[in-house]
């Protein structure tokens, strides 16, 4: 049992992934103004409730794999979209290979939350990544923790950031690719 003295380690685990969160929405809502998704082979990155994967589908996405290290998130996906053939959902903890990857596109609605967790997390962005592959993260903040862009070059990826409406659209490629094409 840990006593004050001795915090427990942050678990890999939350209960964030059982309801839609703000930068997921706003992504989910402009993601047609954001990136082409039609005919994309696709991940959502901590998906939750799916909203942003979901939105793919709707946007005529080849396929969407669900990825969370939540199996409860997960089961309920698999209940909303079980007869989605398009979706497969996997559980994933970050800093682990993105299973059916590499992928050409990953989505993240709201995973910049857990500073303990951004090195894993950038991991894997690197790891599922195709070497001509874009991550699109949505983060409802103005302003994101500064050590986030080091991190991204020492995991290999470069990270530019662009403030919308009313979320901020951060854009991670493998270092070395072409610069990212997110719509404006
Ligand atoms: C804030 S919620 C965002 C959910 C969804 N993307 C959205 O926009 O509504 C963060 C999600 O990341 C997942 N998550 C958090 N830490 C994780 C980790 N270390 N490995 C895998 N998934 C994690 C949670 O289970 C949760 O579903």
């Amino acid at each position: 049992m840990p006593t004050p003295s001795t915090p427990e380690p942050a678990s890999a685990r939350d209960a964030t992934g059982r309801y839609p969160w703000p930068a997921g929405v706003r992504l989910a809502r402009d993601l047609g103004a954001v990136i082409a998704c039609q005919d994309q082979e696709l991940c959502d990155l901590g998906c939750g409730t799916g909203v942003v994967g979901r939105a793919a589908l709707q946007a005529g996405a080849r396929r969407v794999a669900f990825l969370d290290g939540a199996d409860d998130a997960l089961a309920g996906l698999r209940e909303l979209l079980g007869s989605e053939p398009r979706a497969s959902f996997h559980l994933h903890q970050w800093g682990e290979v993105p299973p059916g990857g590499p992928y050409r596109l990953i989505l993240g609605g709201d995973i910049l939350y857990r500073e303990a967790f951004f090195p894993q997390l950038l991991a894997s962005i690197a790891l599922g990544l195709a070497a001509d592959g874009q991550c699109l993260l949505a983060d409802p903040r103005t302003r994101l923790e500064e050590e986030l862009p080091g991190l991204a070059q020492a995991a290999g990826l470069t990270w530019s950031s662009v403030r919308r409406s009313d979320f901020t659209l951060v854009s991670l490629r493998p270092a070395g690719a072409a610069p990212a094409v997110a719509r404006d």
